[in-house]
């Protein structure tokens, strides 16, 4: 596998469901955005938020259970395109349906748990952004792993926020929350963790 010629493919890949959008929001491909333009842009840059930071969190199973190391080398690059996303959306939020109105936002937090939930997420991303450089990975060593696990409770974060904000059909947020469980299962499975309960020590 050629990481030289594959980094630009993802990356261009990862950059495409925001030109899409663009694109339909400059009306140049069909469809258009329907009648609530402003509630399509934050779905859209939503599911995507939500699909990279699953994506993301399959590079380990799929490097491990497909003997590819090399995978590894796409992980920052997903991660840091799942949080690229996880800003876009909740800014179109506040760009588009709250209009800046700051003094509107303390009320949907209050009122809308599920944004505050989806909030939750992004604050707990934040840190994982920061620290993805290599710098940062050296110099706190061990304890940049156990900061990176902070993605494990923003993705549940994301997936509670999404099934929450569901009025009728569960069944696409539901779809969502059960690759994210087999994904922390496979994780469980695999960590010491499960030798210990399981062992009773
Ligand atoms: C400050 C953080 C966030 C805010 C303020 C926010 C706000 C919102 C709002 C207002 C909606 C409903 C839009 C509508 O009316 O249809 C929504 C939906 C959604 N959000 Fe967020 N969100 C945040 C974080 C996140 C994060 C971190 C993710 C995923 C990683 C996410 C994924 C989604 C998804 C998948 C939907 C549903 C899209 C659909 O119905 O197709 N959100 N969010």
């Amino acid at each position: 596998m050629n990481v030289r010629v594959y980094k630009p493919l993802l990356f261009a890949a990862c950059l495409l469901p925001v030109i899409w959008l663009v694109l339909r929001i400059a009306e140049v491909v069909e469809p258009g955005l329907g009648a609530n333009p402003a509630e399509e842009i934050q779905d859209e840059l939503g599911l995507w938020a939500l699909r990279l930071l699953l994506v993301t969190l399959c590079v380990t199973p799929a490097a491990r259970l497909l003997k590819k190391p090399r995978l590894y080398r796409f992980r920052r690059m997903l991660g840091l395109f799942a949080f690229f996303y996880c800003t876009l959306h909740p800014l179109a939020y506040f760009l588009l349906d709250l209009q800046l109105d700051f003094a509107h936002l303390g009320e949907d937090l209050l009122k809308r748990t599920f944004i505050t939930v989806g909030m939750g997420a992004v604050l707990l991303l934040i840190p994982l952004a920061i620290t993805s450089t290599r710098g940062w990975q050296r110099r706190l060593g061990r304890r940049w792993n156990r900061l990176h696990r902070l993605i494990y409770p923003a993705a549940i974060l994301a997936c509670w926020h999404f099934y929450w904000q569901v009025k009728a059909d569960t069944i696409e947020p539901l779809v969502y929350c059960a690759i994210l469980a087999l994904l922390l299962g496979i994780r469980f499975w695999w960590s010491p963790l499960k030798g210990r309960l399981f062992r009773g020590g």
